[in-house]
C-alpha cells in the first residue's frame, strides 16, 4: 500500500502546467496540502477553480518567477506559514524556449540561451537553495526535481504523458522513497535502456 500524504505539505514550481499541474492534482487527491507557484497566474488560478471547496482550502498559490531569488524566499516563507512545515519540494518549472527546441544550434541567440538556463539551470538552484536552508523544511525533507535531456525515441513507441511523470515525482515526495538519496531517475519510456 502507498504511503499516506495526509497532512503532508508540499511545494510545487510550474504547477500551472504539464509535470507540475499533474503532481499537484495527484497530490492533492491524495491528501496532501500544496504551496503551488507559476509564473502563470491564470493556470494557476484555472487550476484552484477546478477543485471541491475541500481541497481549495489546501493549496496556497502564488506568481512567482523562480528566477527571482527574493520571491522565491517569499513563497517559501508564506507556505510554511500557512501551513506549518514543509515535507519536501518539486522544482517541475522549466521551458523549452521560446521556440520549443525547433531550430539549430547556430540560431540559438544569446539572449535565448540566457532565458533558457536561467529557467532551468539558475531558478532550480535558487529554490534549492532557498529551500535547504537550515530550519525551513522537517528533515528528513524531499526534494526532487525535474529535468530533460536529449534521446532517441523509447522502445515504448509514444511519448510519455505529464501524469506518468508526475507519478514518479509523487513517489520521490513520499515517504515509500525514504531510502532513495542524489538519485537520478530516468522515466523516458526506456529510451536510454
Ligand atoms: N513534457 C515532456 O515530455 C518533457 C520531458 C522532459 C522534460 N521536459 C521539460 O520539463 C519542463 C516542464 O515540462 P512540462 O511539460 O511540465 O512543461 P509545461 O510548459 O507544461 O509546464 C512548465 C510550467 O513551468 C512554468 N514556468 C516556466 N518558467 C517559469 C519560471 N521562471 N518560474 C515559475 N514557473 C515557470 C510555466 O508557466 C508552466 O506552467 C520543461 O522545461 C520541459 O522542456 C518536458
Amino acid at each position: 500500500m502507498a504511503a499516506s500524504l495526509v497532512g503532508k505539505v508540499f511545494v510545487i514550481t510550474g504547477s500551472a502546467s504539464g509535470m507540475g499541474y499533474a503532481a499537484a492534482t495527484t497530490l492533492i487527491a491524495r491528501g496532501a496540502l500544496l504551496g503551488l507557484c507559476d509564473t502563470n497566474a491564470d493556470g494557476l488560478s484555472k487550476m484552484v477553480n477546478e477543485l471541491d471547496e475541500d481541497h481549495k482550502s489546501k493549496v496556497l498559490t502564488c506568481q512567482v518567477n523562480i528566477t527571482e531569488r527574493a520571491a522565491v524566499r517569499e513563497f517559501l516563507r508564506t507556505t510554511k506559514e500557512k501551513f506549518g512545515k514543509i515535507d519536501g519540494v518539486a522544482n517541475l518549472a522549466g521551458t523549452a524556449g521560446h521556440k520549443m527546441g525547433h531550430f539549430e544550434i547556430w540560431d540559438v541567440e544569446d539572449q535565448e540561451y540566457d532565458f533558457i538556463m536561467n529557467v532551468n539551470v539558475k531558478g532550480p538552484f535558487i529554490v534549492i537553495s532557498e529551500a535547504l536552508k537550515p530550519g525551513l523544511m522537517e528533515e528528513p525533507g524531499s526534494i526532487a526535481n525535474g529535468g530533460e535531456s536529449t534521446v532517441p525515441p523509447p522502445p515504448l513507441s509514444r511519448l510519455g504523458t505529464a501524469q506518468e511523470i508526475a507519478n514518479v515525482v509523487v513517489f520521490l515526495l513520499s515517504d515509500d522513497s525514504s531510502y532513495v538519496t542524489g538519485a537520478s531517475w530516468t522515466v523516458d519510456g526506456g529510451s536510454n535502456a
